[in-house]
Formats: C-alpha cells, structure tokens, sequence
C-alpha cells in the first residue's frame, strides 16, 4: 500500500524520522508515526499529497518541516502543550487521530498546510551577520536590510542591543565571539516580509514554527525579547513580497542579509531575489546569505540547497558575496545546527579573516 504514497514525501517523512530537527526525540516520534501511517489511507497523510498537488512549488522539504509546525499552531491556540512528552509512535498516533476527529482542528491545520510557510525566527541566527558587519563596518555607521524577516528579531534586536547567547566559538582566535561582543554603528534598518510580523495571527503561527518540543520551556523569554524590541525606532518595517516588489529601494544598504528565506524558493525564484538584493546594495556593499547550503561546484555564483539539514553536523553556513568577492559566494561560518550555538570557520574563512 505504500506503492501509492508519494516517494519523494516518503523519503522526506523517512529522513526527518532518523534526523528530526533539533536531534529533538519527541519529533523522531511524531514523523516517525507519520511514515507508518503513510499510504494506509490515513486522512492526515494523504492531505499531504493533495496540499503537493495544490502547492507544486513548495518542496518536500519545506511541506514535510510546514506539519510540525501545523499541528503545534493548532495546539497553541488551546494552549495545551500536552505532546511535547510524547516519545513514542503510539502516543502520537493517539494525537494525531485525535486531532482528526475534530472538525474545527482538522480545517485549520489543512489550512494552514495548504497557505503558510513557515516562519521559524531566531535572533541567534543574526550572531553571524552581525560579526561580518562589525568585522568590516568596525565603528562607522552601517545601514542593514534583513529580506524575509520573518518576527523581525534581527534588526530591531541589534539595534536594542539584545545580546546574543554565548557561543562555542571554533574558529581560529574565537573570532566570532569577539566581534559579537563589540558595538556596532547600526544607522538604520529595512526590514521586508510578505507577512506582517506584529500582526497577532501572524505571531501565533511564528510561534508555532519556532520552537521544537524540547524549547518549548524557553517560550517566556522569547515573548520578553518581543516585547523589548518594540522600543526600536531605526527600523523600518515594509510588508512586500520580495519577488514581485516595486518598492525595493535601490543603492541604499551597506548588508542585505537573507537568513533562511532562499529554502523556500524554487531555484528561479533563488535566482531572482539574489538579483533583487543585489540591487538593494551601495557600493562596496555585501550580501550575507545563511542557509542549510552548500557552494555549487560547478557555478560559484549559485547555492545549492539540497542537503539534509539535520543528518549532518555543522550544514547551516554563512556565505558572503559582493564585489569583494567578485560576485562568487565565500562560505564564512559553519554553525552546529540552525540554533547558531556552535561555529566553527567556513570553507572561505581566511579569505576574510
Ligand atoms: C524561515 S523564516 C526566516 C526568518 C528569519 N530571517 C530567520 O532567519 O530567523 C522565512 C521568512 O521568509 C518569508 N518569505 C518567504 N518568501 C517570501 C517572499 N516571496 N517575500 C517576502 N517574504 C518571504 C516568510 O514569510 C518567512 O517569514
């Protein structure tokens, strides 16, 4: 019966089964729950096949990350974070049934598989950006723009002076936790999204993208950081979609940084924005790409994105281009996973540093 389930789906489920986000044992679980489900006539699998169908170009990936996500949204609305003890395939297929036999939960949760992407946001992840731009900018006044910000955390943050968490800093002459710990001259801020990040809808969806079972205790000191970078003022905030937008001002940033948005285009729209942004840059500007990427062998000026994010250690990089670099992409940091705890140099590291 599995013949009829989708094999790019199955192989998706199959992988975050044996490498679930976060090393997180509650998610091994719930995909693991999820691959024997699949091709046995179980509602909440073969939704995923028609949301495929209806999304051509959402990748497996992304579809097979956006589940989690659905679930947890439907579970935050009851504030009830009863799964996140939920270590074996049985229990979760428990809550899982549960969840389909409510009408309401059911409509909701396809709903937001069939229209959202997710929109997981972590101010740690801003910790490399904000090295290179310390490293290069050093005091002098620097203008940052921050495309598909999704809750906004990283300029408003720098700009408040959030720090960051301390860092496992492998790189030669612990570098990265140096430049972290110095002072920008942050000017201003132009932060997009297709979505607005202080609309409560759209803030009870980023936190449902944003936590993993094993975090969900630190969701106090995410809100308190939220409600911390309302005091920001340099910011300016434009909702647009960055493929199609008029209203991206040309020439006007020395770093345009796009942090976990490239992953959720398909390689012509990579392509595209990577244009777009650079087009946001003043001269001598850089562009600072972070994503679960690799450099492309063959043409340097491409990011292939493709890996398995979380089987292996250490594939979440930063990558910087710009007329530095002759327009190729030089992978600066690699970090232990999306969380941005651990770094150690990139492929490129010297080139800069
Ligand atoms: C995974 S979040 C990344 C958030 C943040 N940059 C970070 O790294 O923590 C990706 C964001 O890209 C936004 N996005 C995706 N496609 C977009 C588009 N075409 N135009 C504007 N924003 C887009 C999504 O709405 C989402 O908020």
């Amino acid at each position: 019966m599995k013949d009829s389930f989708d094999p790019n789906l199955l192989s998706e489920l199959v992988d975050s089964a044996h490498n679930p986000p976060g090393g997180d044992p509650v998610l091994a679980a719930f995909y693991s729950c999820l691959v024997e489900m699949a091709g046995n006539d179980e509602p909440i699998t073969t939704v995923l096949m028609s949301v495929k169908k209806k999304r051509p170009d959402i990748t497996y990936k992304h579809l097979v990350n956006l589940i989690y996500r659905a679930f947890q949204a439907v579970k935050f609305k009851k504030k009830d974070l009863s799964y996140q003890i939920l270590l074996d395939t049985t229990g979760w297929r428990k809550e899982l049934k549960k969840l389909y036999s409510d009408q309401k939960d059911r409509t909701y949760f396809e709903k937001l598989l069939r229209t959202k992407s997710t929109t997981t946001t972590i101010y740690q992840r801003y910790a490399g950006p904000y090295a290179i731009a310390a490293y290069f900018w050093d005091s002098k006044p620097v203008l940052l723009a921050d495309l598909g910000c999704g809750g906004n955390y990283g300029l408003r943050g720098i700009e408040v002076g959030a720090p960051f968490k301390h860092i496992d800093d492998q790189t030669p002459g612990k570098i990265v936790q140096k430049l972290i710990d110095k002072k920008i001259n942050f000017k201003e801020g132009l932060a997009i999204d297709k979505e607005n990040p202080d609309d409560p809808k759209v803030s009870l969806w980023r936190m449902a993208c944003s936590f993993y079972p094993q975090e969900l205790p630190t969701i106090d000191s995410v809100m308190k950081f939220e409600s911390k970078i309302q005091q920001s003022t340099k910011v300016k905030f434009i909702q647009a979609d960055l493929l199609s937008s008029q209203r991206l001002p040309a020439n006007s940033c020395d770093v345009v940084i796009l942090s976990m948005i490239l992953y959720q285009l398909n390689l012509g729209q990579q392509l595209s924005l990577i244009v777009r942004a650079k087009r946001l840059l003043k001269k001598g500007g850089i562009m600072i790409v972070q994503d679960f990427a690799a450099k492309n062998l063959v043409n340097p000026q491409h990011l292939d994105f493709n890996d398995s994010w979380f089987g292996q250690q250490f594939s979440f990089r930063t990558f910087v281009t710009g007329s530095k670099t002759n327009w190729v992409f030089w992978e600066i940091f690699q970090w232990g996973n999306g969380r941005c705890l651990s770094v150690r140099a990139g492929e490129d590291f010297a080139r800069i540093f």
